[in-house]
């Protein structure tokens, strides 16, 4: 039976590293944390963040705006932020609601407030192997690997998904590590096949357990990145992308939804934060 990869005991250490930087430092780092709209999902991301921000010392600004906002106020709100010496870094919750331009308000914060590293400039600085701030999620993936002491060198690395945020990021910092990898997606054939190969399989495709046990090679690496609300007689749970209870039987680390890469991507982003502040103060 796997491993289980608990980041709730990982990002806690993180966590507590943070309180203590922040702490020797005497900074108060801030974070402005935007939302547009009220998709269920998206509130209750952004209010986990903005509590783990208090815990360990970060000042969150929430600014909650309505779901009909002008893309010119968001701009005009982030173009504020920017300016703002008392900011140190700026999130935007996404999805935006479709009359926004999300690639025009991600290009608008600074590269140097971005703490999910979405701003061109930052993806550009990730592409060629000297990233500043690295997007959350694959970031957090990469600290549980290196947590357990799973070596990523040489391994074949299967990432289920391309978005922006998880899938495109997390390919190129597993190449960047020196694993084969191969970013998997709607339109691939014989899926099966290929996460079959995998050492280390990466989900993150939003699809409550689409991993099977047959899809996977015994002893393999599973990391979980879904996060899918599914009705179970009739109470609402959270379900990742893999079918944890059987394919836990065959891989060899694994991690749990809730429990996993959630809670790394908080810390990340925590940490992300800190390390903008740090920066700035540096200047
Ligand atoms: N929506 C889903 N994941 C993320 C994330 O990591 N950052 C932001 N800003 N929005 C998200």
């Amino acid at each position: 039976m796997a491993q289980i990869i608990d980041g709730k005991i990982v990002s806690k250490l993180v966590k507590d590293n943070i309180k203590s930087i922040i702490e020797s430092k005497k900074i108060s780092p801030s974070l402005a944390v935007i939302l547009v709209g009220n998709d269920p999902a998206s509130l209750t991301y952004v209010r986990n963040k903005t509590k783990e921000c208090l815990e360990v010392g970060i000042s969150p600004k929430d600014y909650h705006l309505p779901e009909d906002t002008p893309e010119e106020k968001l701009l005009e709100l982030i173009g504020n932020l920017n300016k703002d010496d008392d900011i140190d870094g700026i999130l935007v919750q996404l999805p935006l609601p479709k009359h926004i331009n999300t690639n025009k308000i991600l290009n608008a914060i600074s590269p140097y407030k971005d703490v999910d590293g979405f701003h061109p400039e930052n993806v550009g600085k990730l592409m060629i192997g000297t990233p500043f701030v690295e997007p959350c999620t694959p970031k957090g993936v990469i600290r549980l690997l290196e947590h357990y002491g799973i070596s990523v060198e040489g391994k074949r690395a299967v990432v289920l998904g391309r978005s922006n945020i998880v899938g495109k990021p997390m390919a190129i910092m597993l190449l960047h590590r020196n694993a084969t990898v191969t970013i998997c997606h709607s339109k691939t054939k014989d899926l099966s096949e290929i996460t079959k190969q995998a050492d280390i399989l990466v989900s993150a495709i939003g699809i409550p357990n689409f991993v099977k046990a047959d899809m996977i090679k015994k002893d393999a690496v599973v990391i979980d990145v879904g996060i899918n609300k599914v009705e179970e007689n009739g109470k609402s749970k959270l379900v990742g992308d893999v079918d944890f209870e059987n394919v836990k039987e065959v891989a060899s680390y694994i991690t749990p939804v809730p429990g996993g890469v959630g809670p790394m991507t908080r810390a990340m982003l925590l940490e992300n934060t800190v390390n903008l502040a740090l920066f700035r103060r540096s200047c």
